[in-house]
């Protein structure tokens, strides 16, 4: 079965074309240089920019997807599509809204199943995605990423949604049933990292930003408060306490010179992991598992995985990465692999039965959709 998916949740316009797992396209227009003026995203004006772009990037999926054909765009969705899918949530309503809509009209006008997905489960569950063909990115020889059979994989297996909304780690008993083992209080990583790269000048999003400077500068070079040390069997995650204790010392170290904003930006992503990690470990003892899953934005960072790749031989668990960096952030193909799964056990709605599907801007992945 294939599945063309949309996902216009935050600030990239994402559609891709997906067969079960197997990803035939991933296309995204970003919309970070329209907000990083902003510091962070500008609801109506990812809605506008949504609008303008969603087909011109629904046609190239398509056109991606199927390079050889010389079909047109309406041919391509009536003989070549079985099913339309769309993050309902969570994410910014007056965003979710261009996709959904564009996604109830292509299910109405071609006649196909329509599949409401959660983005956080598409987060999750990236890791399960595979190139179209297996000579495509499966990550460099020393980072190799294997193949995953699902039918040879066991639950439950542990998972974190590292980005830049979410911070959680679950517990995936089966696909499509999950159990929330620990979330953020009040910031997401990939927030606190962005506004930490932010307070450095180093524009938005800044994570890969921060990223590439603390790799030149010391992380013991400056005391950070590590979050809820000593208290990780409350299962939470909280950055706030660490961003305040961070403004107010690049506000001491100013003027910044290049030296020390390496070693803050390297200070600040070690607490930063260093705290979730500890509750990522905590979780890792706590249950007994085989896989670990790894997926959101900050997932695409190379230290993060160093080390949770560190604690998962440790305790030979199997670290499960998304195949490609495109996966880690946001992007339409999760929700497409997300839909696959509901696809194939009938959670999905008929065309005529669309009126009542809105976005749920707060939406949980153990709530039903
Ligand atoms: O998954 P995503 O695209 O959007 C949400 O669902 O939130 O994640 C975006 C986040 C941003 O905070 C961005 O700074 C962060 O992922 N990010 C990174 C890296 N690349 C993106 N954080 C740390 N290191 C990176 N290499
Ligand atoms: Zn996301």
């Amino acid at each position: 079965m294939t599945t063309l998916a949309i996902d216009t949740s935050c600030d990239e316009t994402a559609v891709a074309v997906t067969e079960s797992t197997k990803v035939l396209s991933n296309v995204l227009w970003s919309q970070a240089s329209l907000h990083s003026e902003y510091g962070g995203v500008f609801p109506a004006l990812a809605k506008r920019a949504h609008e303008e772009r969603i087909n011109w990037v629904i046609e190239k999926a398509l056109k991606k997807a199927f390079p050889k054909s010389q079909l047109t765009y309406d041919q391509l969705l009536t003989t070549k599509i079985d099913a339309v899918a769309v993050t309902v949530g969570p994410g910014l309503a007056i965003a979710l809204e261009v996709g959904i809509k564009k996604a109830k009209d292509l299910a109405q006008k071609y006649n196909k199943p329509f599949i409401p997905v959660n983005h956080v489960e598409g987060h999750l569950l990236s890791p399960l995605a595979e190139p179209k063909s297996s000579k495509s990115e499966s990550g460099n020889s020393k980072n190799k990423i294997s193949k995953i059979d699902i039918n040879e994989l066991s639950f439950p297996i542990l998972g974190l949604v590292a980005s830049g909304k979410h911070a959680d780690v679950i517990l995936i008993k089966n696909i499509g049933d999950y159990e929330i083992l620990a979330h953020t209080i009040d910031d997401a990583v990939g927030e606190a990292l962005d506004k930490a790269a932010r307070m450095l000048g180093l524009g938005y999003p800044g994570g890969a930003v921060l990223e590439k400077l603390a790799r030149n500068g010391n992380p013991k070079s400056y005391n950070l408060p590590l979050p809820m040390a000593g208290q990780e069997d409350r299962m939470e995650f909280s950055y706030s306490g660490l961003k305040t204790a961070m403004y107010k010392l690049v506000e001491q170290e100013k003027p910044l010179t290049k030296e020390k904003i390496e070693n803050l930006a390297a200070s600040f992503q070690e607490m930063a992991f260093k705290h979730l990690t500890r509750i990522v470990s905590r979780s890792l003892d706590t249950h007994k598992v085989k896989d670990f899953f790894l997926g959101g934005g900050v997932s695409a960072n190379t230290e993060l995985r160093k080390r949770l790749r560190k604690i998962c031989n440790e305790r030979g668990i199997t670290i499960r990465l998304p195949y490609s960096k495109n996966l880690c952030g946001d992007n339409a193909a999760m929700i497409g692999i997300v839909a696959g799964f509901k696809l194939e056990k009938g959670e999905y709605l008929e065309p005529n039965e669309l009126k009542n599907i809105d976005r749920v801007p707060r939406l949980k992945i153990t709530e039903k959709i």
